[in-house]
């Protein structure tokens, strides 16, 4: 692909935070907030960053080269940060700013993976627990996991591929799911055991343990 316009992220950080009972990306982590370390590691892979933020909510932060008011649900969101990513960006990356400990490396594999000619790339992580398909307390079914992943971010596109899904309005929880839709290619990368998402008060428990240790 063209090489011009460089690399913009977009770290989302207006969601409610249900399942945690707050706003989990505002916590503080190690001394620093869980969106700072978010968006500390995406800053490091990206030339410029957008922030996506609860409407109403002024950033105080490192410098970002944009700040915009998020939607209801992530895609809404997402879509509010790439109306601020210039025409001329040759790739996005997004990143969750409830997943503080992403390395470096894991934007690096992403981002060269879409330069070298992949619509998108994720990260992704065998299934270590057996599955079974459900129907209410009844087990139908135990599911092969051999060819499962669980799919983290952060995760690149073109950035002309990221518009034009997102031009339609679809929700996903993630949004190569919607590369998906559309018949993109999507490559999976080694995702990393140590990039969790905060989604309950257990997993920023883990966080803290995981950067002390
Ligand atoms: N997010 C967002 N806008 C939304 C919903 C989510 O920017 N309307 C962001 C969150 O801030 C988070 C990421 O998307 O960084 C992943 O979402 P999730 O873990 O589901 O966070 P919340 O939606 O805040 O949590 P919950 O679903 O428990 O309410
Ligand atoms: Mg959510």
């Amino acid at each position: 692909m063209e090489q011009v316009g460089g690399v913009w992220g977009i770290v989302v950080a207006a969601g409610r935070g249900d399942r945690f009972g707050a706003p989990k990306q505002f916590c503080e982590l190690a001394g620093i907030r869980v969106v700072d370390h978010a968006l500390l590691s995406l800053a490091r892979a990206c030339a410029d960053v957008v922030v996506v933020l609860p409407p109403g909510v002024e950033w105080e932060g490192a410098p970002v080269s944009a700040v915009v008011a998020g939607g209801d649900t992530r895609s809404d969101s997402v879509r509010a940060g790439l109306d601020a990513v210039p025409e001329a960006a040759g790739v996005v990356v997004v990143h969750d700013a409830a997943r503080p400990l992403a390395t470096r490396a894991l934007f690096d594999a992403v981002i060269e993976a879409v330069q070298r000619g992949a619509d998108a790339a994720i990260p992704g992580l065998p299934v270590t627990d057996t599955v079974k398909r459900i129907d209410g307390a009844q087990v139908v079914q135990t599911v092969d996991r051999a060819d499962l992943v669980t799919v983290q971010t952060p995760q690149a596109f073109r950035a002309s591929v990221l518009r034009r899904v997102h031009a339609a309005g679809g929700d996903a929880t993630d949004d190569a799911a919607l590369v998906e839709a559309s018949g993109g290619t999507v490559v999976v990368v080694p995702g990393e055991p140590r990039n969790i998402k905060i989604t309950d008060p257990t997993d920023l428990l883990i966080a803290a343990a995981l950067l002390d240790a």
